[in-house]
């Protein structure tokens, strides 16, 4: 049996691991994820207004948005940023807002600040997935959407035990091999003003899912602490 304390995963682990990837991340990660960011992108413009991208990681993304959405992105890893940040001047992306490094899982952003969180290929990269999901429930105006594309884990059988084998692997990368579509659905479940709208097998082999929650114009998420900084400060460059 796997030890999950030693197969899970933590914050400095994760910011060691994308250190390592920043300088080849796009050419290992780039084509292999396109059609999910594609999809993404595509949900994202169709409720369009102020766009947070959390995990916006080298800003492969950032270019392929219409230029009428006004782009926020955070990461946790500044190597990863510093990526992104040359993207927006090589591009010329006026429409980017600002990129900080920031941890998902304590966005430095007030309540209802944006019209939709697109995080890709994120929640399995961070410690504590479903405390994030609840950030971004709370940047989220009421009426907005939650866009996530997330690898999501077998509930059983070979895929579900190899994914188990390689999780302590997959760990020392800066990812989580096991996530099952439970976990989403518990949290949404359990989540006020909160309701999925979508779940679409994506590429490769359809191991991911693009998935899609919307927050309605009611009660909000807010978490009862609300100490956090007014807005970030901690920019990339
Ligand atoms: C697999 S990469 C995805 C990058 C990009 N979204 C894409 O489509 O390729 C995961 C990204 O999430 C970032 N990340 C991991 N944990 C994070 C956290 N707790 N807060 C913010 N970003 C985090 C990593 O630094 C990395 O840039």
């Amino acid at each position: 049996m796997t030890n999950l304390s030693h197969a899970d995963l933590d914050a400095q682990t994760v910011t060691k691991a994308y250190a390592r990837w920043a300088p080849v991340y796009d050419l290992v990660f780039g084509p292999v994820f396109e059609r999910g960011r594609e999809a993404a992108i595509a949900a994202a413009e169709r409720v369009g207004g102020r766009i947070l991208e959390v995990g916006v990681g080298t800003g492969i993304s950032l270019p392929h948005y219409s230029r009428n959405c006004r782009l926020c992105g955070v990461d946790i890893s500044a190597p990863m940023l510093r990526k992104a940040q040359e993207r927006v001047v090589e591009h010329g992306l006026t429409n980017v807002e600002g990129l900080w490094v920031m941890d998902a899982e304590h966005l430095s952003f007030p309540d209802n600040s944006f019209d939709v969180v697109v995080a890709q290929y994120v929640v399995t990269t961070v410690p504590n997935p479903e405390a994030t999901l609840d950030e971004f429930a709370r940047v989220l105006k009421p009426g907005g959407e939650i866009i996530l594309v997330s690898r999501v884990g077998a509930e059983a059988g070979l895929r579900r035990a190899l994914e188990h084998w390689f999780q302590p692997a997959a760990r020392k990368l800066g990812w989580r091999t096991e996530f099952s579509f439970e976990r989403y659905a518990a949290w949404a479940g359990r989540t006020q003003g909160v309701g999925l709208i979508e779940r679409r097998a994506m590429p490769p082999l359809g191991h991911f899912s693009l998935i899609r929650f919307g927050k309605d114009g009611g009660a909000g998420t807010a978490r009862p602490d609300l100490s956090t900084p007014a807005y970030p400060t901690a920019r990339a460059s």
